[in-house]
């Protein structure tokens, strides 16, 4: 056994070796640094579990309130908290499964959908056929349709806010095409969720988020945009009905159920979702969401001014970009060495910056100054 004072030491040299948000190199991921208020909820609610609402009732409570405060935004307040991205997308194309007739073991989704979408057909022994898309453009409604009618899925999955480029794929005319044929239609707006809808209502974006009447369920994270702790998402469905399909029966709680894909489930997340999205409040998430779009667009200027660097216009604020010098890969490595920390787009063979909540002006002026010091001397500067 270890002392206590030798455990907080290894932690404390952990620590001042872990990479801070606030400390403005970490430029790829989309977690971002929590608001302070969340912190303290968790702490403060560390014991509860989330699935015994019965003895812990305040999950139930603050649960129904965040999916009233965030699903006014898209005009359902059903749905439940899960720990992430991937346990909202999986549940949703679990519940579209169960409620779905007369369909084939198929989903149907662009080639841009996150990972977790096939992480959930595999779960799920599902066929998941993929209609291969421009990275840099949503897919085309017409072409979806020529796919739902040639494979009658159970499910259409698309994006709002796409991982590696951040295109949000035209959610009404994809709506439209569920309603038609009958097919549940899930939107994964884990990154997009807390950004579309001020975007839009500021003419920065064309596509809206929000139940169509073919819109089945959409997922938002909170531990993204949102500024809540990690674990934290939302799942809506367009009815309630959809939420009970979430739930697995659990006789030996006092509740008698368990709802999502974890059992015992950190109530503190909840707690601390609630508390942030309370402090921050909808105004609050806008201005954000403004000025990540501002930032966003500053680094595209800059970058584009650069003769060694090709860049793609964000359409929210993710900016792929390569060099003209280095493969991505290599070129990421070198901005690692010199402790900026990006992530890839693949399907781009590029790097990739994503201008999260805790990402200023300065750090992309480092970021740029990082970039000229590595192609200086190249010819190109
Ligand atoms: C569009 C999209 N969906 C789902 C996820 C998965 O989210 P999580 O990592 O919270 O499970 C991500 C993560 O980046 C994402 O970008």
């Amino acid at each position: 056994m270890e002392s206590l004072d030798e455990i907080i030491s290894r932690l404390k040299e952990w620590y001042s070796r872990t990479p801070k948000h606030f400390e403005g190199t970490i430029l790829g991921s989309m977690t971002t640094w929590p608001h302070p208020i969340g912190v303290y909820a968790y702490q403060l609610f560390i014991h509860i579990n989330g699935n015994d609402p019965v003895l812990f009732p305040i999950v139930q409570e603050l649960e129904k309130e965040l999916l009233a405060m965030i699903g006014s935004l898209y005009g359902s307040r059903y749905g439940l908290f899960t720990s992430g991205g991937t346990e909202s997308n999986i549940l949703a194309l679990f519940v579209a499964r169960r409620v779905s007739r007369g369909k084939n073991n198929v989903v149907v989704a662009p080639s841009t959908v996150h990972a977790s979408i096939d992480k959930a057909c595999q779960l799920m022994g599902t066929r998941l056929v993929k209609i291969p898309v421009n990275p840099l453009s949503p897919v085309d409604p017409d072409i979806l349709e020529k796919y739902v009618r040639e494979y009658n899925p159970f499910a259409v999955v698309v994006t709002a806010g796409t991982t590696e480029t951040g295109v949000v794929d035209r959610v009404k005319d994809v709506s439209e095409i569920a309603l038609k044929h009958d097919v549940y239609l899930h939107v994964d707006a884990a990154f997009g969720g807390l950004l579309i809808p001020f975007l839009h209502k500021h003419g920065v974006i064309d596509t809206d988020l929000t139940f169509y009447p073919g819109v089945s369920s959409i997922s938002v994270d909170l531990h993204k945009n949102g500024r809540a702790p990690i674990p934290s998402s939302l799942l809506f469905f367009r009815s309630e009905t959809y939420v009970d399909k979430a739930c697995f029966e659990m006789n030996y709680l006092p509740s008698g159920v368990n709802c999502g894909l974890l059992g015992t489930r950190p109530g503190a997340s909840l707690v601390a979702s609630w508390a942030v999205v309370k402090a921050i409040g909808l105004e609050g998430y806008e201005k954000q969401a403004l000025a990540q779009q501002d930032t966003a667009l500053y680094l595209f200027k800059e970058l584009d001014n650069r003769e060694f660097i090709e860049v793609f216009k964000p359409v929210l604020p993710i900016v792929a970009w390569r060099s003209k010098l280095y493969d991505y890969e290599v070129m990421i490595k070198k901005l690692f060495n010199e402790g900026i920390f990006l992530y890839k787009s693949p399907s781009l063979k590029a790097a990739r910056v994503v201008v999260m909540p805790h990402v200023t002006r300065e750090n992309i002026d480092a970021l740029l100054k990082a970039l000229d010091k590595i192609h200086s001397g190249s010819g190109y500067d």
